[in-house]
């Protein structure tokens, strides 16, 4: 047979899954560690993401979801989290996933608030154009014959960040709030609330949205990784539209003392009202990467890496330590395993009562 006889011949495959151990319970779904199963003995760790069963029963928010899954299944890029797979296990949807090791940029940012320490910028640069990329690939991603299928997130946010121990910034949940928004069973309730505060004008209005509604939720997240601060805050619906929509831009100099000129521009600009002033993704991460290397200061993976050992001293395992509970934690508490070097205390365990 050649090659091309192949073409379209299916592999039947009932593959398998084992949970291992419940990593979190979202608002959507709960995710677990879990081992993809193969045959002679052959197991891949991922992430397995199980719909919530009032979501999964309703087929209009089904339908949405599953059309979204399948525009973002080949998003390949280092900073996203790749999806291996949407499948139904009896009544139950999931998502298996790449699994990662490491923590929520929301964790890192209550953790520097815990700490009372700022962020140094060009890490905050480096974590935010690490999203950037992944946002310009998706952004201008084309399928096999060509066509762009402009693939917006919806929900960047800092829970939606994952950043893995040795240093990688990876955006997670691709295509997952268009349904949520779009179509949520759970519409107006209190679950929609955290998201409003990352939202852009343009869809918190329930307008239309295209890439340039990720840039403004972008800026709002560094925006918040340089002040350890949220940028918006109202809960209530109507005061939330007045603050994104109406309110000016907040003076951000005076939420970030000393922010360097470049970056209180980047910041002014992506958070435009208007889309067509903020700048693309791509232009956006070059701006911080530039600044970084004006400060001579590499943002880099290794320096994440050596940070974040620093602040999450319990759960901080070295990239080549393997097993335990060691995925992407949100808060401090999370797959905490005592690390046993004979080190003085730091800074961080003495704060935190562990020293
Ligand atoms: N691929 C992954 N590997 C390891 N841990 C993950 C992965 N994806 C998510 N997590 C963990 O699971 C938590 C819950 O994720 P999930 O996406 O369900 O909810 P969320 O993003 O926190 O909020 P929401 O419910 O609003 O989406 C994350 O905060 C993270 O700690
Ligand atoms: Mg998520």
């Amino acid at each position: 047979m050649t090659e091309m006889d192949n073409a379209g011949r299916l592999f039947e495959y009932a593959g398998q899954f084992r949970l291992l151990q419940r990593v979190a319970r979202g608002g959507m779904a709960t995710v677990y560690e879990a081992e993809q199963l193969g045959p002679a003995g052959f197991t891949k760790q991922i992430a397995l993401k199980i719909i919530h069963d009032r979501y999964a029963k309703q087929p209009e928010w089904l339908q949405l979801f599953i059309d979204e899954a399948k525009l973002s299944a080949n998003l390949v890029h280092g900073n996203i989290v790749q999806i291996y797979q949407l499948g139904q296990c009896d009544n139950e949807y999931f998502i298996a996933m790449e699994f990662i090791k490491g923590v929520t940029l929301r964790a890192l940012i209550d953790r520097h608030r815990l700490m009372g320490t700022p962020m140094a910028p060009p890490l905050a640069a480096y974590i935010a154009s690490r999203v950037c990329r992944a946002l310009d690939f998706a952004h201008n991603f084309v399928d096999r014959s060509g066509r762009r299928l402009d693939i917006v997130h919806r929900d960047v946010s800092p829970g939606n960040v994952l950043l893995t121990w040795d240093g990688h910034v990876k955006l997670a949940d691709f295509g997952i709030a268009k349904a949520r928004t779009m179509a949520d069973p759970a519409a107006q309730r209190p679950l929609m609330m955290g998201k409003k505060h990352y939202m852009s004008p343009e869809q918190i209005l329930g307008g239309q949205v295209d890439s340039r509604s990720d840039i403004f939720a972008m800026g709002i997240v560094f925006f918040e990784l340089l002040s350890l601060q949220p940028l918006f805050t109202e809960d209530e619906t109507e005061a939330a539209i007045d603050e994104v929509v109406v309110a000016p831009v907040p003076d951000v100099a005076r939420y970030i003392p000393g922010i360097h000129r470049s970056l209180e521009g980047l910041l002014r600009a992506a958070l435009s009202k208007g889309p067509a002033e903020r700048p693309g993704a791509a232009d956006f991460g070059r701006a911080l990467d530039q600044y970084c290397v004006s400060h001579r200061e590499t943002g880099s993976p290794e320096r994440l890496q050596a940070h974040l050992a620093e602040l999450f001293p319990d759960s901080y395992r070295p990239p080549t330590e393997s097993t335990g509970n060691t995925s992407a934690t949100t808060s401090a508490k999370g797959g905490a395993r005592e690390r046993t070097q004979g080190s003085k205390p730091s800074l961080v365990r003495r704060i935190l009562g562990l020293g």
